[in-house]
């Protein structure tokens, strides 16, 4: 069978446990070969870069593996992507370069479906500047970032659009093609996170029109590392503070310190396990990574259909958003019960879900929860199955 969950599930040692694993959207599992990866890294013997000695060597060619392996999972370019440890430590830190090239008056466009992540490194960046923050609103009622309102939002002062390839708790995926290739005639930057979007789907950040694309390893079987992709001479422009003595070339010159150097080895081993989720994929990694997160997503959505559809049919729960293209992340609350009790009754019967605002700051204010303690989180990934989405619906139907 080209996907075969039971196949994939075997991967992860963790996933045997008997709980059910529905917190992908805060952080995946790892399969065997991620672990034996990192583990193998450091039985080798491996030191710091640029030494003479063959340990030395063995953390230069980890680094190398790891850019060529993120850009087959993004279809970007080895050279242009920077490693870091998370894409909110990356994204202040792009923020920072980019700001120093803004004016008073400058613009900025974030929206308030994003992750505060992508939201408020470049509010604080545009206020230290002194640029003008714009926000690009979400429907409520379907939970839709229309892509219609960036016309009125671009102006010849943008000098960035900041959004996201897919809502971390309600899932929408904007039309980002549409809204960048707006921004980019109005001569603004894009920047868009995929942290939430790479898990659930290929990606190409050509297709996507964004100079730069955030994505985190450990949201795909990964360990926690964050990556940054843009063209390289896009970030040879940019002037990142920086050491005086440490590399100037690019890449290098906006990652800050000795890097987690085994972790790579570990990212490099979870783009090689996207790349073979269908069984039957053949050609190049990046070929392959296309086919088994298409093969990936097919899976996950007829999973998806099944539990919102479940979900819906509850007269005690409300489910958020309806997005017509979105991941299978589901956001609900229960009649009664707050989103944290129910995340404690869920785990009690060994469900594994998230409750809160998931850092999705903005959208819970706009859908009106974020006071009343958000809703609950239940993401399906790669590795979920129908028994999964069983025993959450049997779960939450007991709270009734
Ligand atoms: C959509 C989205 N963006 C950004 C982040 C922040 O990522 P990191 O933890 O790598 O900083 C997250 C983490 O949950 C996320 O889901």
């Amino acid at each position: 069978m080209a996907f075969d969950v039971s196949r994939i599930r075997a991967c992860y040692p963790a996933l045997a446990d008997g709980y059910v694993y529905l917190d992908g959207a805060a952080g995946t599992q790892t399969p065997a070969a991620v672990i034996g990866a990192i583990s193998d890294a450091y039985l080798a013997g491996l030191s710091n870069a640029g030494g003479a000695f063959p340990a030395s060597a063995r953390a230069v060619a980890i680094t190398a593996a790891v850019r060529q392996a993120v850009a087959d999972l993004t279809g970007g370019e080895p050279d242009g992507v920077v490693l870091g440890p998370n894409m909110t430590t990356l994204t202040y830190r792009i923020a920072a370069a980019l700001a120093d090239t803004w004016r008073p008056g400058d613009e900025v466009i974030v929206s308030r479906l994003d992750h505060d992540a992508n939201v408020r490194p470049w509010v604080q960046a545009a206020s230290r500047a002194g640029a003008v923050v714009r926000w690009a609103e979400v429907d409520p009622a379907t939970g839709e970032l229309p892509s219609a309102q960036y016309a009125d939002l671009l102006s010849d002062r943008t000098r960035l659009m900041a959004v996201s390839a897919a809502s971390n708790v309600i899932g929408t995926r904007p039309d980002v093609p549409a809204i960048t290739a707006m921004a980019r005639s109005a001569g603004a930057l894009s920047y868009v996170d995929g942290v939430h979007a790479t898990a659930h789907g290929p990606v190409d950040v050509g297709a996507l029109g964004t100079d730069f694309y955030a994505t985190s390893a450990y949201k795909w079987s990964g360990p926690h590392i964050g990556a940054v992709v843009a063209a390289p001479a896009l970030l040879a422009s940019l002037r990142p503070d920086k050491l005086v003595p440490s590399p100037d070339s690019v890449p290098e010159r906006f990652e800050l310190g000795t890097p987690a150097f085994a972790d790579f080895a570990g990212v490099t081993a979870a783009v090689d396990h996207l790349a073979a989720l269908d069984g039957t994929a053949r050609g190049t990694r990046r070929e392959r990574v296309l086919i088994s997160m298409a093969a990936a997503q097919r899976h996950e959505q007829e999973l998806f259909r099944t539990l919102l559809g479940g979900l819906d049919s509850m007269r005690h729960v409300t489910t958020y958003g309806k997005a017509a293209r979105r991941t299978a992340t589901a956001y609900f609350t229960v009649a009664g019960l707050t989103p944290d009790r129910v995340a404690e009754l869920l785990a009690a019967r060994q469900v594994n879900v998230w409750s809160g605002h998931n850092y999705a700051w903005e959208l819970t204010g706009v859908l009106g929860i974020r006071d009343s303690g958000c809703a609950v989180r239940a993401g399906l990934v790669h590795y979920n199955d129908e028994t999964d989405v069983t025993r959450l619906l049997d779960a939450v139907a007991e709270l009734g």
